[in-house]
């Protein structure tokens, strides 16, 4: 039988759970922007006994995405694509942010929704962000989700100087990516295959744990005591989401997202603390 392929794309602390999780059984496709880390996580995983292949990729650049899916579709049928790679507010200034979780995740549904196989499924990492930002108008939501990539962030609305601060960008890309999932799930679906998003809460992954030191951190802390969980996430909590979404259970389930923040968002909404 040929080994179907899972591609992980950012190696951080999401993407080493989500490899662990789905990667049994694959030939795990894992790749990042920082070689140490690709380094590093890819040999643990063939030191745990997974099959891996790594690759570098900055996944704001159409030409390595473009690389990596052509990578993937050429060590066997790529039945799992998950897309974690990002940078908080914290790690970046605006166009860093709007490059790299804005451009990147629409590079990666565009070019993998080319080598995806039948009966396949991708993920997208958004975030809670997402759902505290405003909706847009029909029009402008409906230009963010289907703007061919390359021209995306020539839109106005896409404009790195409309922007306050990172925290605001940060939010806009999350909810785009939310609107773009459910774009390319009619796309995806022509090749029968699935396509949705998952918006964590505070996850303790090296981006959470920056984001909770930052002057944001307090404020964090509340919401996070408020919720229903009253914890951080952990890495392992948004990989059981992911094998959910990628599994057979959710076959009836493309185009959304799903939040996984320990009731966070519901404790915010409805004015819990
Ligand atoms: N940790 C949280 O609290 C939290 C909450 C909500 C959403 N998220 C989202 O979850 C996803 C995963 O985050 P994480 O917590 O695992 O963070 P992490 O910092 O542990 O991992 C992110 C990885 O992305 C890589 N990366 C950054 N820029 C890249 C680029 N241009 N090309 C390729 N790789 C790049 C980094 O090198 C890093 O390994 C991100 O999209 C993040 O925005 C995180």
């Amino acid at each position: 039988m040929t080994q179907h392929v899972a591609v992980v794309i950012g190696a951080g602390g999401m993407g080493q759970a989500i490899a662990r999780r789905i990667g049994p059984a694959a030939h795990v496709l894992v790749a990042d922007h920082s070689q140490e880390i690709l380094d590093a996580v890819a040999g643990q995983l063939a030191d745990e006994g997974y099959q891996v292949t790594a690759q570098g990729v900055d996944v704001s650049s159409r030409e390595a995405v473009a690389a990596l899916a052509e990578r993937a579709a050429s060590l066997g049928p790529v039945l799992s694509v998950v897309h974690t790679a990002g940078l908080s507010p914290v790690q970046a200034p605006v166009p860093a942010i709007l490059a790299v979780d804005l451009l990147g995740p629409a590079l990666v549904l565009e070019e993998f929704g080319e080598v995806v196989a039948p009966g396949g499924a991708g993920i997208v990492i958004a975030s809670m962000a997402g759902r505290f930002h405003p909706d847009l108008p029909r029009e402008q939501a409906q230009q963010l989700a289907t703007t061919p990539a390359d021209r995306l962030l020539a839109l106005p609305i896409c404009d790195a100087a409309a922007f306050a601060d990172s925290g605001a960008a940060y939010a806009f890309a999350k909810y785009a990516n939310q609107l773009r999932v459910q774009a390319a799930s009619t796309t995806w679906g022509a090749r029968g295959a699935r396509i949705n998003s998952i918006s964590p809460g505070v996850i303790a992954t090296p981006m959470g744990h920056a984001e909770l030191a930052s002057e944001h951190g307090a404020g964090m802390k509340m919401m996070i005591d408020a919720s229903n969980a009253k914890r951080s996430g952990t890495p392992a909590d948004i990989a059981a989401a992911t094998e959910f979404l990628l599994g057979p259970a959710a076959s009836f389930i493309s185009g959304t997202d799903l939040l996984v923040d320990g009731g966070a968002v519901a404790a915010v909404t409805t004015r819990a603390f």
